[in-house]
């Protein structure tokens, strides 16, 4: 189904009644697509960010809903064949650029070209994804360059919280959050909605 041309049309269709589902359930932890996509607008209103920088497009989900917000969208896709999907379907708004590649690499190199402060939205399946291995590195490895770079107001939200359960090898939240602050003490961690969300103070 997933590879099927209305995949995408399909997922999109489904975000309400996601939503609706999930508040009947009294808002079980894992939440639906429909309040990040509301997470991601706060945040880059609230703190006038004009970048977004996703890692893990899909099926670009997160790019179509948002995009109308920024200026310019970066979305960073392992699987060939999903980042030449959302190539095809972006190809016509020139503000959204998909790079295809792991984003452990990728986002260091795009970090390079950022002058001005940028909303994260880490999304890669860090904890696993399909065939692909699971590296709980490479979530350091991203939130150590975003948080590390001359720029310093860009604001990170991070996907899955609760898979920071201290489990096959992930951190706790706890963990995460002290080696944040120990490393960065300028800056605020919050879990909320399965979304850590990492400010400037
Ligand atoms: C949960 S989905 C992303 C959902 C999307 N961000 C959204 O909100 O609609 C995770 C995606 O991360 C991709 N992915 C997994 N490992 C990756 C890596 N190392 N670099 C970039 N993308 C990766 C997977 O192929 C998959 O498409």
């Amino acid at each position: 189904m997933q590879r099927m041309p209305f995949y995408g049309a399909y997922k999109s269709l489904s975000h309400y009644p996601d939503y609706w589902y999930w508040k009947l359930r009294r808002n079980p932890v894992r939440s639906p697509h429909l309040l990040k996509q509301r997470a991601v607008i706060d945040y880059a209103r609230k703190f006038g960010l004009r970048t977004l920088v996703e890692t893990g497009t899909y099926y670009g989900e997160m790019v179509a809903a948002v995009k109308n917000h920024f200026e310019r969208v970066y979305s960073i896709e392992y699987d060939p064949a999903l980042a030449q999907r959302a190539v095809g379907r972006f190809e016509r708004d020139p503000r959204v650029k998909i790079l295809e590649g792991d984003s452990a690499v990728v986002l260091p190199e795009l970090l390079k070209s950022l002058a001005a402060p940028a909303l994260f939205w880490l999304d890669a399946g860090y904890w696993g994804w399909d065939q692909l291995h699971r590296d709980p590195e490479r979530l350091s490895v991203e939130v150590e360059s975003v948080l590390s770079h001359p720029v310093k107001n860009h604001v990170i939200l991070m996907d899955d919280a609760r898979m920071l359960n201290g489990q096959n090898g992930a951190l706790t939240f706890a963990e995460f959050q002290s080696r944040v602050a120990a490393r960065f003490p300028d800056r605020a961690i919050e879990l909320r909605h399965d979304i850590v969300r990492i400010t400037c103070r």
